[in-house]
């Protein structure tokens, strides 16, 4: 059967390269009446170092955030990670068939140990956490945005370790991904970079939860290039291109249409067309994430059901990788 499982980290504001590579695709999959489980990946996030308060801010905030983005708490399982043991539990046992070197490639450890004196061994096994998050569950797909490829990759080949040393247990998951011009949403600061919640600048995202003056300013001041006319080519203009699907996503016209439109604007005018037209995107989401926030209890509540129903998913599959391991006696 199939299951769908993905994360995301709360870390700081959900922003748009989260929505349009993730969520989006979270809230699609949910319509379609898939089976899907969604986790606040908090232990994710205190692999560098925290704010306790905000992070607890952050958990509340990101569980209203995806409420109001069309996460149905009838519908889906969304639940925090840390209330649920057996991501911590199968995440040992991963380890213990998971080699450093493997891990010591991977791109986002060597990106964010470059600047670190000393690294958090958290930081380093943090992908294993990752696939044992996937693997409680036993689910087939997993919707990221591209820069979670290659830890599903880990994923995948643990899942096979496992199954060669044990006894098939895991599905291989598959990595699934929005159209490439969503999977990788650029920094509006420099577009060779991905748009990314723990870049310094707050001028390189929009979030979800920005003032329309900010969203005015940020898009302003994006870096585009010396060409002022409006053409779409992601690889020679990618800071232009980069808006131009923003604004396709939020106004569901494509990308021809939108060149077609903005013929005799350029590009100073053009972004100002598309902060209006993510202004106006935002509100509604907006409006409901003010709403959410206001009724933490309701909030506490929707986790704590969400904490049960994946418990009850995770904590029989534990069971199954204990037999197979040899953790519990035999009868
Ligand atoms: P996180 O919190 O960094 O990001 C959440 C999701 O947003 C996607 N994303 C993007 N998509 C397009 N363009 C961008 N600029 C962009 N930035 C982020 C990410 O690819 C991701 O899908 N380790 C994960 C959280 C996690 C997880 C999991 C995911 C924990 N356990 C198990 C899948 C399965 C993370 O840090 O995502």
């Amino acid at each position: 059967p199939k299951r769908i499982f993905s994360g995301i980290q709360p870390t700081g504001a959900i922003h748009l390269g989260n929505y349009l590579g993730a969520i989006s695709q979270w809230v699609k999959m949910q319509d379609q009446n898939e089976d899907v489980i969604i986790s606040i990946a908090d232990l994710h996030s205190i692999t560098l170092p925290h704010d306790p308060k905000q992070l607890s801010r952050n958990i509340q905030e990101i569980a209203a955030t995806l409420l109001a983005c069309g996460i149905d708490s009838q519908k889906t399982i969304l639940f925090q990670q840390s209330a649920v043991s057996a991501h911590t539990q199968l995440s040992w046992c991963l380890s213990c068939i998971c080699t450093m070197p493997r891990l010591a490639h991977l791109p986002q450890y060597k990106e964010k140990s470059k600047d670190l004196k000393d690294i958090p061994l958290g930081l380093f096994v943090y992908p294993v956490l990752q696939a044992a998050d996937i693997l409680a569950y036993k689910a087939t797909h997993v919707p990221v945005g591209e820069d979670q490829i290659q830890q599903i990759q880990l994923c995948q080949e643990l899942a096979r370790m496992f199954n060669k040393r044990f006894g098939e247990t895991f599905p291989v998951p598959h990595a699934v991904s929005t159209g490439v011009e969503f999977a990788r949403l650029r920094s509006l600061r420099d577009p060779m970079k991905k748009m990314s919640k723990s870049d310094p600048d707050a001028k390189s995202r929009i979030c979800l939860t920005d003032k329309p003056d900010d969203i005015v300013r940020n898009i302003k001041k994006a870096v585009t290039d010396f060409t002022s006319e409006l053409t779409y080519d992601p690889e020679a203009r990618p800071g232009v291109s980069n808006l131009i699907n923003i604004h396709s996503f939020v106004t569901n016209e494509s990308v021809e249409e939108i060149c077609r439109q903005a013929e005799n604007l350029n590009t100073g005018q053009y972004k100002l067309v598309v902060a209006d037209a993510v202004i106006e995107y935002l509100k509604p989401i907006q409006d409901k994430i003010s709403k959410y926030l206001s009724d933490s209890d309701l909030l506490m509540g929707i986790l704590e059901e969400g904490r049960q129903k994946a418990n009850e998913i995770a904590s029989k599959n534990w069971i199954e990788v204990q037999n197979k391991l040899g953790l519990k006696f035999e009868i």
